[in-house]
């Protein structure tokens, strides 16, 4: 089946979708996106991801593109049109095409916006689930605005690369004062020796996942002992589980972080048992 991608008002062939080469995407990193889960023809919290793209777009002084229940009707329509039943829905919005100049154009440049989807393997993802994924450490290198889904993310791509020349799967940043913040593409969590589920405050150094506040209400729901606050790499090497969570990855166990075996070497029960019951807590529309 040919897949289809929708840019600037148009639904074409994904082998010739194109933005013009003065996009500011291209030419400054001048944009953002948001990544959504499709499961089982629905897609997964799009409220939420809705809210983050709004945050990073007023951050970054980028109109809407569209009407917000317009843009949500492309990612649907996007998502029918490729046929996805379990996979990835993908938006990226730029502040557009304008002659190079630092300065933001004058404000009759449309934003761009580019929606892509596809199929992915469910059976893969879950069978990398019941063996579990290695991280491994990097230096923080981003800038402080990580709370804004960017697409510069050459720092992200370089941390991951490390990984996977490591035989990694993920990157866990590390920063200047030896604090786990997130992963390349992902959040971090730990299982403490006592069973206490540890995360990042949002507050600072990470990115808000939509996946982590899922697993968060999860958590509460479910009575775990939980904690949210910063954990050293030294601490993280020595928990009882590690996993990451993302809408790419949803709950992933962590077994190895650098060289240390993470408890048994196999994944966590409740990791697991959050994978599981994942979509329980998650806010699904059929598409
Ligand atoms: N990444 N932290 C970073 C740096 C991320 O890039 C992501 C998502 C997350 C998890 O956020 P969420 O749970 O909302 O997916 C955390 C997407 C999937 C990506 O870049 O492909």
């Amino acid at each position: 089946m040919s897949r289809i991608a929708y840019v600037n008002g148009q639904y074409v062939p994904h082998k010739d979708a194109a933005v013009h080469i003065e996009d500011r995407g291209y030419q400054f990193a001048d944009g953002v996106y948001e990544v959504c889960e499709v499961w089982d023809r629905k897609i997964v919290d799009m409220p939420r991801h809705m809210d983050r793209l709004g945050h990073s777009l007023s951050e970054l002084k980028i109109a809407w593109p569209m009407a917000r229940k317009a843009v949500e009707f492309v990612l649907l329509e996007t998502i029918r049109r490729n046929k996805v039943t379990d996979g990835l829905v993908y938006i990226q919005v730029t502040r557009g095409v304008a002659r190079r100049d630092h300065f933001f154009p004058s404000n009759d440049v449309m934003p761009s916006i580019v929606v892509t989807a596809r199929n992915t393997s469910r059976s893969a993802s879950d069978r990398q689930a019941e063996t579990g994924i290695s991280v491994v450490s990097y230096p923080e290198n981003r800038w402080p605005r990580v709370d804004i889904k960017t697409v510069a993310l050459l720092p992200n791509v370089l941390a991951k690369q490390n990984a996977k020349e490591n035989g990694g799967k993920e990157a866990w940043y590390v920063d200047a004062d030896g604090y786990v913040t997130e992963g390349g593409s992902t959040n971090a969590w730990i299982v403490t020796k006592d069973g206490v589920l540890v995360t990042r405050p949002a507050e600072s150094g990470i990115l808000r996942g939509i996946t982590r506040a899922v697993v968060l209400d999860l958590v509460e729901r479910e009575g775990l002992k939980f904690e949210e606050r910063a954990f050293s790499l030294e601490e993280a090497l020595v928990a009882r589980e590690a996993f990451v969570t993302a809408a790419s990855t949803l709950v992933m166990p962590v077994v190895k972080i650098d060289h240390a075996i993470i408890g048994n070497g196999h994944p966590g029960s409740i990791a697991t048992a959050l994978r599981d019951r994942f979509h329980t807590a998650t806010d699904l529309q059929v598409v």
